[in-house]
């Protein structure tokens, strides 16, 4: 049985990528290497909409968001980490972690965050020099208004630091236009890459934040990115096999460019909740307006074990989906729709939550793919 990997990352990866990750080893300090960089740099720069230096990082999600803590802040600061599910909870306890003086302002889960609720903070609070920000809260499936957020923390002249690490390419994300000062993303999302390198953005702004950065910072301190960048090299050993695997995405990104895979992942997250509606089901999003075009988070039907539904879709039908995270373990489960995904994908993960649901003993209202 082929599996059909419905998660939120890690994404499946197309043949050419995988192929293209079996490529020999390059002397990473050699001038083979420094084209792959180069070339990889300028062409994630016309994903993010950026002319802001960016760099490319082996470590994962994680590892992007404390980069951009560790190159922006210094212990004490006073820093505002808005939350609105587990990886906006994360961002500030690596805030915390490093020493900054954080003040959270959380929304309830299912929910996106309030600029204005933002503005108030910040106007409140002179104080506070930089704002942390999840785009797409993939733990509730709930896409942030950022380009709103972004102005109010422009408004009040502060940093902005975003973990877009589940939107960038698959969600709009126009970064100089936002004026975004660190954002990063990971391979293993939109990208169709498997998990090892990050990508993150800095603007003139974040390097000036960054020259004051008292923070400890060793592997992840981007002005030595930024100094190896200079002789096409990275700093530490990089993981070579992910940037060949990026090089052959790009072949596939390329053909249908940034506004087609947007209009892609719109078209397949719209399939996917009007599938989870016709069954009856609940989207865990409360307003709809925010629900996520990478990922559909979905409210246990009542009466059915979230946990059993999701064995069965993986044991009897191939299709593997995300439990909840966090304190929505056993709430929701999770639907991925990014990267490589098709419409076929999603009749299938549709019909076999429909054919599990029926296993259950639950009467769905519908039929969930209408043809
Ligand atoms: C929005 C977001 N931020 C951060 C991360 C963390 O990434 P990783 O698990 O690669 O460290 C993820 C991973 O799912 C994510 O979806």
């Amino acid at each position: 049985m082929s599996v059909n990997l419905r998660i939120p990352g890690p994404t499946p990866c197309p043949p050419e990528v995988l192929a293209a990750m079996s490529g020999q080893m390059i002397n990473h300090r050699g001038p083979e290497f420094a084209a792959l960089q180069e070339r990889l740099t300028e062409k994630l720069k016309t994903y993010f909409l950026t002319s802001n230096d960016l760099y490319i990082i082996s470590t994962s999600g994680t590892g992007v968001m404390e980069t951009m803590v560790v190159n922006a802040l210094s212990p004490g600061d006073r820093v505002l980490a808005v939350s609105i599910g587990a990886f906006g909870d994360r961002f500030g306890n690596i805030a915390e972690t490093y020493g900054a003086d954080v003040k959270r302002l959380n929304f309830e889960w299912g929910t996106a965050a309030d600029p204005e609720a933002i503005r108030a903070e910040l106007k409140k609070d002179a104080s506070i020099k930089a704002v942390l920000v999840t785009h797409n809260e993939t733990s509730t499936g709930v896409t942030n208004p950022l380009g709103e957020i972004a102005k109010v923390v422009k408004e009040q002249d502060r940093l902005i630091i975003v973990d877009a690490v589940s939107s960038l390419g698959s969600i709009k994300c126009p970064v100089d236009e936002w004026q975004l000062d660190f954002v990063g993303t990971g391979s293993q999302k939109g990208w169709m890459v498997p998990p090892g390198i990050a990508m993150v953005a800095v603007s003139e702004r974040g390097w000036a934040a960054y020259k004051e950065s008292k923070m400890r910072k060793f592997y992840f301190d981007l002005g030595k990115a930024r100094d190896f960048a200079e002789k096409g090299q990275t700093p530490w050993t990089p993981t070579i096999s992910c940037y060949y695997a990026l090089d052959a995405a790009f072949h596939l990104l390329d053909q249908e460019g940034l506004q087609g895979l947007l209009d892609r992942h719109q078209r397949l997250a719209d399939m996917t909740r009007a599938g989870i509606k016709n069954l009856g089901l609940k989207l865990f999003p409360q307003d709809e307006r925010y629900a996520s075009n990478t990922v559909t988070a979905i409210s246990n039907p009542e009466g059915v074990d979230g946990s059993k539904l999701v064995k069965m879709c993986r044991e009897e039908y191939g299709v593997v989906f995300s439990g909840g995270q966090a304190k929505l373990s056993g709430q929701i489960f999770r639907i991925g729709h990014l990267g490589m995904v098709n419409e076929d994908d999603i009749s299938s993960a549709l019909s076999a939550i429909e054919k599990a649901l029926g296993a259950l003993g639950y009467s769905s209202s519908g039929v969930a793919v209408t043809a």
